[in-house]
């Protein structure tokens, strides 16, 4: 397992999210949905924007470039123009500190992202 760390469990709200730097992968982008945290790539799969500077809405993300949406827990592309699925990593929290697992795609994720 790659694990990096992306936060404590208490700096991120419920709702909120946090773009984390990451050189091995790109930068990431952590969640927080209800309590329960979740990563993606930060960079949309449709061109160049930080999910980071989008918008939550339930489960999903909004681009805050061409308003493209991506489902958070599985990485699917819900909305175009976007169609290529976003990258997932399994969460792991640990000691009151958020990581997540490189090697590992969310439990959730798509299939196609699973490939990719
Ligand atoms: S860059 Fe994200 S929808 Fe176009």
């Amino acid at each position: 397992m790659s694990k990096v760390l992306l936060c404590s469990a208490d700096e991120l709200t419920p709702g909120s999210l946090k773009k984390v730097q990451n050189e091995v992968v790109g930068d990431l982008c952590v969640y927080n949905l209800d309590g329960e945290y979740y990563a993606t790539l930060d960079m949309c799969t449709h061109a160049t924007a930080s999910l980071a500077e989008g918008f939550i809405e339930d489960d999903l993300i909004t681009c805050p470039v061409h308003w493209g949406q991506f489902n958070i827990k599985t990485g699917e592309a819900v909305a175009f123009p976007c169609e290529k699925h976003l990258r997932t990593f399994k969460i792991v929290v640990e000691n009151g500190e958020v990581f997540a697992d490189l090697e590992s795609p969310s439990p959730e994720a798509v299939e196609a992202n699973i490939e990719s």
